[in-house]
């Protein structure tokens, strides 16, 4: 038996999830749901990223508290992915003392062993609100790519900054221009790392494309000490005397979270955190879920603060997804250009969601979500391909076998087929290629109702009875097999199956269900959406979209 490690990214707590958000988020759950059917032992943890200027800023502009922002987000989150049956073994937030401690502690362990250092540098102050602007309180162009960016990084070439790298700089609160003042901060000490990292992400296998092309280009361009800490009043402690007035920086925090979260799991749970984060007898491997955005954090910043803490083990397989676009465009917050996930859901349903993020998200390359899109691939392969080769089995089964399962074996070359199917699957899952494990399933179902039309059972019955209970009992297996495969995608319609034909748990091999048993009630997976519906939410959306001033 392996351990898996599962880190899903924190979602800053500063706004609804939108689409764009939840591919980024969707394959850890996918990924865990498979390793616990394989068999193995996982611990699957995120949650809500509380501190940090997003919800600082946020909390500003609406005139309310950080933690009032935080707390009605954070409710949000949870109940999304509860919707989504995300099943995290541990969904927390960064406001809570127990990340605070871990936090604390690891940035103490770095300051001892050096790799955390004082410098005094100059940072943006703006004079009217009397304070230090760090990273998204300060906007300006990218000194790199040209373009309007923020102060923590620009999301149009993807380069890391700091506020002062900016030109043309404004204060977001009052919009002046800020100044620059002295002040003291704790600087991670990249550079010191950089062989280390060098060599860390030379023997990496298994990240994303866009994960190695983007590390490799920070390290190229060599890597550059970052602070650490802000002047801020929403966040983890420093725990350094004379820091009072200080906060951690959120990325160093968030990012801990990973591992505050395990052990407050453990403490919760009575489990063992230390399987998950230090190399023993057992296998172990981890696995990161995020969006493109978050790759240095993940590839350099995190593997640094483990490095410089001494003793963890680092990120093996790192996987960052792409952009989704809104009907060609960007998702746009303040345009509320966007498909927000807690509107979606009392629509849609939650397997019709996971199935298109999957199918036709950005794991690759940047997709488009488009209402045509969503409705046909509902209406054209999760309810034409998978819905009807379960409803035609089993309505037939009801109708000419009184609901009981005919004696019969699936031929050979189809259990052989399918025992394959769940090895390559697996592998390419295990990859992090998602998209092609659920086609390569799709590919099967598609054939599986092939063979029913061949068989025609509806002639058969007249002709045959015995033959024609054969080719049902094989569906029967086929439908067993295909609610084990795609549970990891579609887990609502798959659990569904299980309660039709009397199956336990999905595990990751070859199952049967035997002659004479009995179905349960059986029901529609999947009603067809009418494609009116296309134009209906077209509508809406470009109704809610706002123009910008
Ligand atoms: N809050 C960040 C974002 O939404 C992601 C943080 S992931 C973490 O982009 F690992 F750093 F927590
Ligand atoms: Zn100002």
């Amino acid at each position: 038996m392996a351990n898996i490690l599962i880190g899903g990214a924190w979602p800053y707590a500063n706004g609804s999830l939108h689409l764009g958000r939840l591919a980024s988020l969707l394959p850890g759950d996918v990924l865990a749901r498979y390793f616990r059917a394989k068999g193995e032992k996982v611990l699957y943890v995120s949650g809500s990223d509380c501190h940090g200027t997003p919800v600082a800023v946020q909390a500003i502009q609406e005139g309310v508290t950080p933690r009032d922002i935080a707390d009605r987000y954070h409710g949000e989150f949870v109940d999304c992915f509860t919707q989504l049956g995300f099943t995290y073994d541990l969904y927390t937030r960064t406001d809570q003392p127990f990340h605070h401690q871990v936090v604390r502690d690891l940035f103490a362990a770095l300051v001892s062993s050096g790799y955390l250092y004082r410098k005094t540098t100059l940072q943006t102050y703006c004079e009217t609100d009397q304070r230090f602007l760090p990273d998204r309180y300060v906007e300006g162009t990218c000194p790199v790519c040209g373009s309007r960016a923020r102060g923590d990084q620009c999301d149009a070439c993807s380069t890391l900054l700091d506020p002062s790298d900016l030109t043309e700089k404004t204060c977001k609160l009052c919009g002046h221009p800020p100044v620059e003042r002295p002040t003291e901060h704790f600087y991670l000490a990249l550079s010191k790392l950089q062989s280390e990292l060098e060599e860390y992400a030379s023997s990496a296998r298994g990240w994303s494309d866009n994960a190695v092309q983007l590390t490799k280009r920070y390290l190229e361009e060599g890597l550059q000490d970052r602070a650490a800490t802000r002047d801020l009043t929403w966040g983890v402690d420093v725990p350094v005397e004379g820091y009072e007035d200080k906060k951690i920086y959120v990325w160093v925090e968030a990012v801990s979270g990973y591992l505050s979260a395990s052990k407050q799991w453990a403490a919760e749970t009575g489990g063992d955190w230390k399987p998950f984060w230090l190399d023993g007898p057992e296998k172990l491997t981890a696995y990161y879920v995020h969006g493109k955005d978050n790759i240095p954090f993940h590839t350099l910043v995190w593997p640094a603060l483990l490095m410089g803490a001494g003793g963890y083990h680092l990120p093996d397989r790192i996987l960052s997804c792409e952009y989704m676009t809104l009907e060609g465009k960007k998702f746009s917050t303040s345009r509320n250009w966007a498909v927000w996930v807690p509107d979606l859901l009392t629509r849609y349903q939650p397997d019709s969601i996971r199935y298109f993020l999957i199918a036709n998200g950005p794991e690759k390359r940047d997709t488009d979500f488009s209402w045509r899109e969503f409705i046909h691939s509902h209406n054209g392969e999760l309810l034409g391909a998978f819905g009807n080769f379960v409803n035609r089995t089993l309505a037939f089964l009801n109708n000419s076998f009184g609901g009981v399962v005919p004696e019969g074996d699936v031929e050979e070359e189809w259990r052989v087929s399918i025992e394959k199917l769940y090895e390559e699957a697996g592998a390419l899952l295990e990859k992090g290629h998602l998209k092609e494990a659920l086609e390569l399933i799709f590919g099967w179902i598609r054939r599986a109702n092939k063979f029913f039309d061949e068989r025609k059972p509806w002639v058969q019955i007249k002709e045959n009875r015995e033959a024609c209970g054969a080719t049902l009992s094989g569906c029967v297996q086929l439908i067993a097999n295909f609610a084990s495969l795609l549970n990891p995608f579609l887990p609502f319609s798959c659990e569904k199956i299980r309660g039709f034909l009397g199956l336990g748990q999905p595990g990751w091999r070859w199952i049967t269900v035997p002659a004479g048993r009995e179905l349960a009630d059986v029901a529609l997976l999947f009603e067809r959406i009418d494609t009116r519906r296309i134009e209906e939410e077209t509508r809406l959306l470009e109704k809610r979209a706002v123009t910008p001033e």
